[in-house]
């Protein structure tokens, strides 16, 4: 089969953990031709374990061979390596976020088209099974009209961590500029949204970097009760408008304990969302007739179906049968491939987009909606007003159902 050849720039932990082994073993149209890190021995190491070549940035945007840079940096340097790679004329594949600011990736935006290449970002997770089993049971109607969705994410980032910048081994960039929790963990809940949803219209919101004077508390730091300061949002709250008339909430903060909620209301019923973060997750509908209906019934009255109260008398058998009638909830069967840790289908479907000439799923025009979401809720928190995008993007294509696993569900890409 055609591949398409690329290379990678960053081998931290992801790439470790995740992308290399999917980029080389489970993606048959990625080849990976070579790796290049800051930190030489980190692309040894890929390099040793894959069979791939070791190279320099400068290698991999100069080698004529190599037609996608997969940029797995740090946030912080996503636009310089991006940026370099398109102005050597390679398409990019960029983990999120694309940029730490929506300037930064606006300049990104105009490099693609000056040059003409493609530029995808991650997260790629809205690929994943249950993120497109909600698309397809949104879409027929399984809640009826949506109103509302609302995603929460929060939990500590606290530098007890031992892995806090203890340099030159550990940037540990989510308390760093690019980092935090609206640009590392907002992107999922973004993206679905996006994808579930479409463009966003309107912003609001409050919040900010509302602690940012903090000392290193792990004793066995180098810099252990040193002061340090954070330069990035870690708390923003706030409520976003649709453009199909969907209204949004967004919670994300990395200074309270943890918490997680992603759930669609509509006209007939509620969808309880998976994690954004996760390729499978649980999904489950609550909605009248859901289960076999029983009816409302007065004291006295008999049930009219099977599953409610044997002998309906009191008052209390009355509320507890209506209780019974209108909880109806349940877990709905997955019906899409990508349910495995499968971080790096968003480039597989780029590369297939660049073979079959059609837009990839990922299309930076995503991202670049994500980024102005967050800069848009910053500008509200500052100004108190109501911020109106300037960007909109399109509803990515929904993958097919698909009940293959591991290779075989690749071909659903193949579109
Ligand atoms: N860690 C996770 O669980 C996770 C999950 C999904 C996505 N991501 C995303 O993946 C990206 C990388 O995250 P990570 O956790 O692997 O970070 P990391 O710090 O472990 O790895 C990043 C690597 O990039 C290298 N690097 C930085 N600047 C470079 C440059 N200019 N040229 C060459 N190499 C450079 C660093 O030396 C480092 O090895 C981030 O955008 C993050 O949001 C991370």
């Amino acid at each position: 089969m055609k591949k398409i050849k690329v290379g990678v720039i960053g081998c931290g932990g992801i790439c470790k953990a995740t992308y290399m082994n999917n980029m080389v073993n489970v993606f048959e149209v990625i080849d990976v031709v070579g790796c290049a890190d800051l930190i030489d021995s980190r692309a040894q190491w890929m390099a040793d374990h894959y069979g791939i070549k070791k190279m320099t940035n400068e290698e991999i945007y100069n080698d004529p061979e190599i037609q996608v840079v997969v940029n797995l940096t740090y946030p912080e340097s996503h636009v310089e390596v991006s940026a370099a790679a398109m102005k050597h004329g390679k398409h990019v594949y960029c983990e999120k976020m694309m940029a730490p600011t929506f300037e930064e990736a606006t300049m990104l935006m105009q490099l693609a088209k000056e040059n003409n290449v493609v530029m995808t970002t991650a997260p790629d997770t809205f690929l994943g099974a249950w993120e497109q089993s909600a698309r397809k049971y949104l879409d027929e109607g399984i809640v009826g009209k949506p109103i509302t969705v609302h995603a929460q994410v929060t939990s500590h980032y606290e530098p007890e961590s031992p892995f806090f910048d203890t340099e030159p081994k550990h940037f540990f960039f989510p308390l760093h500029y690019g980092g935090g929790f609206p640009f590392d963990l907002g992107g999922y809940y973004l993206h679905e949204m996006i994808n579930l949803f479409g463009s966003v219209k309107r912003v609001t919101g409050f919040g900010g970097n509302i602690n940012p004077h903090r000392t290193f508390v792990n004793p066995k730091h180098p810099k252990y009760g040193e002061p340090f300061e954070v330069n990035t949002p870690t708390t923003l709250l706030a409520a976003l408008e649709f453009e199909n008339g969907v209204l949004g909430t967004f919670h994300i903060s990395s200074d309270s304990q943890m918490s997680q909620a992603f759930v669609v209301t509509g006209t007939d019923g509620t969808l309880k969302l998976g994690d954004p973060n996760m390729f499978n997750d649980k999904l489950t509908v609550t909605r009248p007739g859901a289960q076999p209906q029983t009816g409302r019934i007065r004291p006295g009255e008999a049930p009219t179906a099977a599953g409610g109260p044997k002998a309906v008398e009191t008052d209390n058998d009355v509320q507890q049968l209506n209780e019974f009638t209108m909880s109806q909830s349940v877990d709905l069967p997955i019906l899409h491939g990508f349910y495995e840790s499968c971080r790096g289908v968003g480039l597989a479907d780029m590369c297939y987009a660049l073979l079959n000439g059609r837009r990839p799923r990922c299309h930076a025009d995503i991202g670049y909606h994500a980024i102005e979401i967050i800069h848009g809720i910053q500008e509200s928190c500052k100004t108190g007003k109501i911020y109106e995008m300037t960007s909109r993007c399109e509803r990515p294509a929904p993958i097919r159902p698909s009940a293959l696993s591991f290779t075989a569900q690749e071909a659903t890409l193949d579109d």
